[in-house]
């Protein structure tokens, strides 16, 4: 694993950025695997900001998210669907037909999720961008989700309920299920960018990078994937000593 310690989250915004635009120069009809939640906002933030400054088209890259809210519309304000056209699709010129999601409102789940994984089969990621959760989850793979999973529907933990519910107005509104890529989806994905900001990933970070490879912190699998970068700041960092 290639680590990149930084100093701060605009700093780690600024490197992941320099990643995905070269991922795209490289190929401009790559496939990105995308991520919701605070940690990509000043990835998503540059990413529009290279749009705009014509250093970067998305024209023919097409877009795979990682997780959707079980029971919100696309046009709901916290669906994940929403935050990626507010932050990014809405503000580059990627084709809405070439962006994907799970469907939140899909009344057959199994049908959804079989809908999906035939989708990342047809449609290779080039490159992952990942979070990590407070307690080690990728997407919404909580812990003891099995390694070989694929698109699932999960009960979210209640340390994630707790951690996304700063986005809503109440606890009692953050839904209590999602779709999810499974972790075999994620690792199937050629390069993978974890990022992670602030010391409440210190363990989190730790786990991935030097803890045992446990279904306890899913982040662990990525130690068996053989082409991925880690780029945190230096809170995030905190526990991984000096060696990094
Ligand atoms: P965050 O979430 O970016 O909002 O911290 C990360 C995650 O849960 O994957």
């Amino acid at each position: 694993m290639e680590i990149v310690v930084v100093e701060n989250y605009d700093e780690m915004s600024d490197v992941a950025c320099s990643v995905v635009e070269e991922t795209v120069k490289r190929n401009p009809a790559c496939v990105l695997g995308l991520a919701t939640g605070s940690t990509p906002l000043g990835l998503y933030e540059r990413m529009v900001r290279g749009y705009r400054e014509g250093k970067v088209s998305y024209k023919n890259v097409k877009a795979v998210n990682l997780d959707e809210y079980i029971g919100l519309p696309s046009s709901h304000p916290q669906s994940y669907a929403f935050f990626m056209r507010e932050h990014l699709f809405s503000q580059i010129d990627i084709l809405p037909e070439n962006t994907h999601i799970e469907n939140g409102m899909a009344t057959d789940e199994k049908a959804e999720c079989a809908r999906y994984n035939a989708l990342l089969d047809s449609m290779p990621r080039d490159l992952q961008v990942l979070g990590i959760g407070s307690n080690g989850h990728i997407a919404f793979n909580e812990p003891f989700t099995p390694f070989g999973s694929e698109t699932h529907t999960v009960a979210l933990a209640e340390s994630t309920v707790k951690d996304n519910s700063r986005l809503f107005e109440r606890i009692e509104d953050v839904p209590r299920r999602a779709f999810t890529m499974g972790l075999k989806n994620i690792m199937d994905a050629r390069r993978i960018l974890i990022l992670a900001s602030g010391a409440n990933k210190a363990n989190a970070v730790y786990g991935l990078v030097k803890g045992e490879v446990t279904t306890a912190l899913p982040a662990s699998i990525l130690q068996k994937h053989g082409n991925v970068v880690l780029v945190c700041d230096r809170a995030a960092a905190q526990k991984l000593g000096d060696g990094v």
